[in-house]
This record gives structure tokens, sequence and C-alpha cells, in this order.
């Protein structure tokens, strides 16, 4: 089946849609990007990551050339088009067409729209709990969601090997966030993530918003001798919702079972999400 994609004002079908090669973005990585996932066919999370795509675009000196409500019923006319079941959908923007690979034109960026199958990981792993190993590593511009992500791809075959999920990155005393991931603990029933040079997470915010009533949240510096003496850990992202983390470089977090704390957090994501029993889902 031919896939659509939305590119600078245009759906096509993918063969039609071309980028220049040379487009800053593929020379020298200038790009952004936000991905976001359908719940019940419908985007979910819109206005949040359309939010983080302006900030991340801000702090490259680029803007989203078109409006929201363009962006929304582009993202509506793809997903008609692309029958996913349920979708992600990533929004890519670029510092456009550069002659010499070093200038740019910030008034002529390149924006295009692009939809995948939702793959979200197996319920059984939200029974045992996934690994982590670990990685000295801090994200240039942090708070930006650039398309750099080499640090987390040239670790696949170590993080495959470990048969671990992600790389969680750290200064060598601080922990920061994971590859594609926010990034929590658990110590004494005190929810603690690290706050300063981490992407803000769309779901993680919702999830400590929605459970701040119920267990305490200090969000500022977290080390990582202190993640390994937490009682529980678990990540955040949009694909992966609320997933615990058991072990972290072959040593167990707390028990090394899913503790009580992530088990509501999860709950209380999955009733939010896809409302009462998963109906959503
Ligand atoms: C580096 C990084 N941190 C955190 C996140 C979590 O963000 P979200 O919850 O919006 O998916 C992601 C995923 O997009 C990420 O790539």
């Amino acid at each position: 089946m031919t896939r659509y994609i939305y590119l600078n004002g245009t759906i096509l079908p993918e063969e039609q849609a071309h980028v220049s090669p040379f487009d800053i973005g593929l020379l020298r990585g200038y790009a952004v990007f936000d991905l976001l996932r359908t719940v019940g066919g419908r985007p979910f999370l819109l206005d949040e990551h359309l939010e983080r795509l302006h900030n991340s675009a801000s702090q490259l000196g680029l803007r989203v050339p078109v409006s929201d409500a363009e962006i929304a019923t582009a993202i509506g006319e793809l997903l008609k088009l692309n029958g996913h079941a349920e979708a992600t959908v990533r929004l890519v923007l670029t510092g456009g067409v550069s002659p010499d690979g070093m200038a740019y034109d910030p008034s002529a960026p390149t924006f295009f729209i692009l939809t995948h199958d939702l793959h979200e990981p197996a319920p059984e792993l939200y029974e045992r709990g996934g690994r982590l190993v670990t990685e000295l590593h801090h994200r240039e511009l942090p708070k930006a969601k650039t398309t750099n992500y080499l640090t987390m791809l040239r670790n696949k075959p170590r993080t495959a090997a470990a048969d671990a999920l992600d790389v969680l990155y750290h200064d060598g005393s601080l922990v920061s966030e994971t590859g594609s991931a926010s990034f929590y603990v658990v110590s004494e029933g005190r929810i603690r993530a690290p706050h300063e040079d981490v992407l803000w997470g769309t779901v993680g915010d919702l999830v400590l918003r929605l459970a701040a009533h119920r267990f305490p949240i200090e969000l500022g510096e977290l080390r990582l001798d202190e993640v390994f003496a937490a009682d529980e850990a678990f990540i955040t992202s949009t694909t992966r919702g609320v997933l615990p983390i058991v072990e972290i470089d072959s040593r167990k977090i707390g028990d090394g079972e899913v503790g009580p704390v992530t088990r509501e957090l999860m709950a209380i994501w999955t009733r939010h999400a896809f409302g009462e029993d998963g109906a959503k889902r």
C-alpha cells in the first residue's frame, strides 16, 4: 500500500516525496522533530507535542512554517490515507536546503510529517520490567528534541547484547535521561527525577501531574549511586507509557521486581490514556 507523506505544504505518495541531498538536516544534522501517538485513531497530546516542537525549533533559530491548525489537518488526512490501526506521527523540521553545506535560510525550512504503525512493547515487559545499561553522555541542547540520536543508536549492539531497552545517560555523577525516554526512581515512597538538562517528556509530565496527590515528587539532581540504592525505577515515553525498570548494568533495582508505586503509576496512565479497562486500546 502506498504510504502518503506531508512535505512542505503538500500530501504526496512516498515515491514522490523528495528531500534535497543538500538539506542541512542531512548534511549537518540541523533538524528537530517530535513524535506523538494516536489513541483510538486520534492524535494524543497533540497540543503538548506541538508546543515542544515550537520550543525545539526556536532553540535552533527555526520556525515551523505552517500553523498548528494546518498541522492538525495534515495529520488527520495522513491518518485517513495511511490506514494504520494505531500510529506514531513524526513531525520533522530542518534548516532547509543549503547549497554550500553551511549557510541556510531560516525562512525556507524543510517540514515534513510521516506516519508509522505504532509498535508498543509486549505486555509481559510491563509485568517483569526491563533493563538499562549506563552510558557516559550528555545530550547537546538537552531541552530540544533534535534528530541527533547517535549515542543511543551506536550503542544498539551493546543494549541488545545486555537484553536492555535503552542506555541511561549520566555525566559520571548525575543521571539525566535514557536515549529515548524520561527516567525516574522511587525512594522511600517519593518519586524523584532529574529536571535540568533533560527533554521535557509529555508522558512523564502528565503522569506526575496525575499522581501528584498520591506521592511526594522531587524534581532535581539525581545521582547514579542514588539510582542503584532506589526502591524502584521506571521510564516514560510516548510509545511506552510508564515502563518499569528492574535492572541497570546487571544490578537489581530494589528487589528486582516491579514495585507498588510503579504499578500504581502504570494503572493511572492506562486509565487516563485508554479509559477504564483500557477500552480505547
Ligand atoms: C531524549 C528523550 N527524553 C525523553 C523522551 C520522552 O518524551 P515523551 O514522553 O514526550 O515521549 C524522549 C522521547 O521522545 C526522548 O527522546
